[in-house]
């Protein structure tokens, strides 16, 4: 009777430890998921600043009558199309062969042409 008394005890002790510890970690990502959120009702729009961002640093090669890569970044939907559906964010952030050429795009910029992607292509 008393071995039986001790398992009861223990099997107490042990659902209690158990229980507390999944308390514990449900509370913990929370706190987390409510640190993000920096900046978000600054959307990011393609009359500013993309457009001037793409026209200062593209276009002296990236338009015209015969375009490098035959990649005209010149307007709205030629620029969303080359991030969409080519490889355009991979070399503006490429560690060699980047885009422009010998004259890597600051961070700041680059970040700001991934969140346009982000924020959906705003006009
Ligand atoms: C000095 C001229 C020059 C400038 C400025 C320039 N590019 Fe390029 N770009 C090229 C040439 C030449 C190629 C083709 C050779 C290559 O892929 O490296 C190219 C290729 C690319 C490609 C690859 C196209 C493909 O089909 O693979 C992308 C994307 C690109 N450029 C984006 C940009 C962006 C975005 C900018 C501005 C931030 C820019 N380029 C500025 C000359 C330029």
């Amino acid at each position: 009777m008393n071995n039986c008394k001790i398992i009861l005890f223990i099997t107490f002790i042990f659902f209690f430890a158990c229980s507390e510890k999944e308390n514990n970690e449900d509370l913990a990502p929370k706190e987390v998921v409510d640190d993000q959120g920096e900046g978000e009702d600054t959307k990011t729009k393609y009359s500013s600043p993309i457009k001037s961002i793409i026209s200062n640093n593209c276009l002296s090669c990236h338009s015209g009558n015969s375009p490098k890569a035959n990649l005209d970044l010149s307007n709205y939907s030629n620029l969303k199309d080359a991030i969409e559906n080519g490889n355009l964010l991979e070399r503006i952030n490429a560690e060699t062969n980047f885009m422009p050429p010998n004259n890597k795009l600051s961070t700041s910029n680059r970040e700001l042409i991934s969140k346009w992607k982000d924020d959906g292509y705003l006009e």
